[in-house]
């Protein structure tokens, strides 16, 4: 027996946008989220000097905002980081947090990522943790090793009650932005093994939102929201044009999942 979880779709705009193609996008996208079925939530992780016109112009649509990155401190002499509580105070929903391009350009380790989801919560955010294997670790074999450390780390620091607040993207490190999204089946077996891993934590945190990141695209995303432990995903590219982003969206009420 599945349960039916609902779907939750996150753009992740990355480095990209300027105030007035932000305006078309925003606006672009809470107009056409209306037509979406009510079990699919949608959100948009916007660069932080964009909160306030993501609030400006998501506010009473469908669509949630937040940030991309939160500061590991809770406030103090930390020059250019930005706190979660300064994300919460433009009624932000999110915080992805451990990104791998954090990871691999910023030299984030697994224990700053939880400290980081520690923040979030206590922000009353919602971290949406990033997990995911390089080409050479999954071509070694260590995929299940190296993701299974990653999201061990940051549910060895939160009590039940907080594991079960969170959302966590599977994103293959080799999957994104390369256009080549991970199969169906390999998407679904790692989350299945997520999963596995939240279960273990307590029975709350066993349906937290697994979302799918990488190369998302509205050809391949009813195919892998589909799978039975997929609830949804963090889109880069293709969350930078609205059609693109709601089909994807689209996708995720399409996609009801199959028994497993
Ligand atoms: P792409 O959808 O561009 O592959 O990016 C995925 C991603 O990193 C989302 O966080």
């Amino acid at each position: 027996m599945t349960k039916q979880r609902s779907k939750l779709v996150v753009g992740n705009w990355k480095m990209h946008g300027r105030l007035a193609a932000n305006a078309a996008l925003l606006e672009g996208v809470a107009r056409g989220a209306q037509a979406l079925p009510p079990d699919v939530h949608v959100g948009v992780c916007v660069p932080f000097p964009y909160l306030a016109q993501a609030q400006a112009l998501l506010g009473g649509s469908r669509v949630q905002w937040g940030a991309q990155d939160v500061s590991a401190h809770e406030q103090g002499a930390y020059t250019g980081e930005v706190a979660a509580g300064m994300v919460a105070d433009f009624e932000s929903a999110f915080a992805i947090v451990g990104h791998s391009e954090r990871r691999a350009y910023h030299g984030e380790s697994s224990e700053l990522v939880a400290v980081k989801t520690q923040r979030a919560l206590a922000a009353g955010l919602t971290p949406i943790v990033c997990v995911g294997e390089t080409l050479e670790e999954r071509e070694s074999g260590a995929t299940e090793r190296v993701v299974g450390a990653q999201i061990d780390a940051v549910l060895a620091v939160l009590s039940v009650e907080e594991a079960a607040r969170i959302v966590v993207a599977y994103e293959p490190v080799w999957a994104i932005g390369t256009g080549k999204s991970a199969s169906s089946e390999q998407a679904q077996q790692m989350h299945a093994f997520l999963r596995a891993r939240l279960a273990a934590k307590g029975a709350q945190v066993a349906d937290v939102p697994l979302l799918y990141g990488g190369s998302v695209k509205p050809e391949n995303a009813a195919e892998l929201f589909r799978q039975a432990d997929i609830d949804g995903g963090l889109i880069g590219g293709a969350s930078l044009k609205a059609g693109d982003f709601l089909a994807i969206c689209a996708a995720a009420t399409a996609g009801a999942s199959v028994a497993s």
